[in-house]
């Protein structure tokens, strides 16, 4: 049976509230917290910072995922592992160093993830796949919260799939935004290893159910 990872995302929490959202989250099988960092250019809106993230390592158990929607990411990186990041997820199209990052970040002992906005073909990473922990794919243009699911994502995650088995690799496949209880299964199905949902478990009526209703979820598929 797949074991899949579900990484809520904490752009849709009560800023008001964040303590309680966070240790609402600790208290479910939420695998990782999932941390949206914007700064206004990479991406029209802007999220928060360093500052904020190391309040959310303060009242969160959970790994903190932190998804970097920033322009020159290798300017920032020490300061949110610092902050106490996990894993450091930049964008692929944000700089021309990803190999020389990816080391850094591997080196300073963080998991190292690469993303990629939905027009940009996962063929680019072909050349640095084996040195890559997590590559995330957007399913939306970054940015915002709560926007709709591009459908083709579903392809890219195949074709990736086929990429990492066939080089026999352990580089998870991480599927961010418009992700919610309805498209989860065809999502695993294609061969993500890890969903982000924002909206779809902080904006539910019952986010710890939403969580546990996710992690019910069963594939019939091989192992992570
Ligand atoms: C989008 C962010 C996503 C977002 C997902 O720019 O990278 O992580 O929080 O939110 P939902 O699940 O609401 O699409
Ligand atoms: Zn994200």
């Amino acid at each position: 049976m797949k074991k899949f990872l579900l990484a809520p995302s904490v752009l849709a929490a009560d800023f008001g509230h964040l303590s309680r959202d966070l240790e609402m989250i600790n208290n479910t099988e939420a695998d990782w917290l999932h941390v949206d960092i914007m700064d206004g250019r990479f991406v029209p809106n802007i999220s928060f910072g360093q500052n904020i993230v190391s309040v959310m390592k303060k009242h969160c158990q959970l790994p903190l995922d932190v998804h970097l929607m920033i322009v020159d990411p290798e300017r920032y990186v020490d300061s949110f592992i610092e902050a106490g990041a996990e894993h450091i997820t930049f964008h692929f199209e944000a700089t021309n160093h990803a190999h020389r990052l990816i080391h850094h970040l591997k080196s300073s002992g963080v998991k190292a993830g690469v993303a990629l906005n939905p027009q940009t073909s996962v063929d680019l990473l072909d050349d640095i796949l084996e040195d890559i922990d997590i590559v995330c794919l957007m399913s939306v243009n970054p940015g915002f919260g709560g926007q709709k699911f591009i459908y083709r994502t579903l392809h890219k995650i195949k074709a990736l799939k086929d990429k990492i088995i066939e080089r026999n690799l352990k580089t998870l496949i991480e599927i961010d935004g418009g992700v919610g209880l309805q498209n989860a299964e065809s999502i695993l199905e294609a061969g993500a290893d890890v969903l982000v949902a924002g909206s779809s478990v902080f904006k539910s009526e019952n986010p710890t159910e939403t969580v546990s209703r996710f992690k019910a979820i069963q594939i019939a598929n091989y192992d992570i």
